[in-house]
């Protein structure tokens, strides 16, 4: 039982995208990794390898590397611009943060088997003033939610394909990871995969 309520500004919005929306956005999702590959992030200072694989559409991109996290307008192995953000994101965007400009960043993370992403918090951006909206594709997740210390009391929810979730308002700094991928739960994509788009104004 979870007593707590839920932070103010965390919205889940499960099955937003059907299943013919999810194909057509894998579908511009697959364009995007042949123009910018998946490349694999390493921790700042120990160089230590994520377990996910990451690229980026949109003006900017969010990259990890020994020097350290950031944003920045080129693929870090190829060095062009990543390529753009399809329309679907934007039209998610607009539906879910009315009246704002559109997102700037979109961060494509892929968990193929036995990935997950460790508790942490979106917080390189330099405007939090707009929410992080996320869409999950392919295998079921087990994300993990806290509060805006490391310390705080965490629950876990199942993102499956199709879901979005908006990290908003008093959620915007929460901590968040994906513990683990439940294997055998996706149709969309091979061997467990899982894919995250997450969206985010930078400032
Ligand atoms: C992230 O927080 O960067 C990824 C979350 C997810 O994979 O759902
Ligand atoms: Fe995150």
């Amino acid at each position: 039982m979870n007593a707590k309520p839920l932070p103010e500004g965390f919205r889940l919005l499960p099955g937003y995208f059907d299943r013919a929306g999810q194909e057509a956005l894998l579908a511009a999702i697959r364009k995007v990794v042949a123009a910018a590959p998946l490349f694999t992030p390493v921790m700042p200072r120990t160089g230590r390898p994520f377990s996910v694989r990451m690229s980026n559409c949109g003006p900017l991109g969010w990259v990890s590397d020994r020097e350290g996290y950031r944003y920045q307008a080129h693929h870090p192995e190829t060095g062009e611009p990543w390529p753009p953000m399809p329309g679907q994101l934007d039209d998610l965007w607009a539906m879910v943060v009315p009246n704002q400009p559109p997102a700037q960043a979109c961060l494509i993370n892929y968990y193929g088997p036995g990935a997950r992403m460790g508790l942490h918090q979106d917080r390189d951006e330099r405007d939090f003033s707009a929410p992080v909206v996320s869409v999950s594709l392919g295998a079921t997740a087990i994300f993990r939610l806290g509060g805006t210390s490391r310390q705080a009391p965490t629950r876990s929810f199942r993102l499956s394909s199709g879901d979005v979730l908006v990290l908003g308002g008093e959620a915007r700094l929460a901590f968040h990871g994906i513990d683990r991928i439940l294997p055998g739960t996706s149709t969309l994509l091979k061997d467990d995969g899982r894919i995250n788009l997450t969206l985010r104004r930078v400032g």
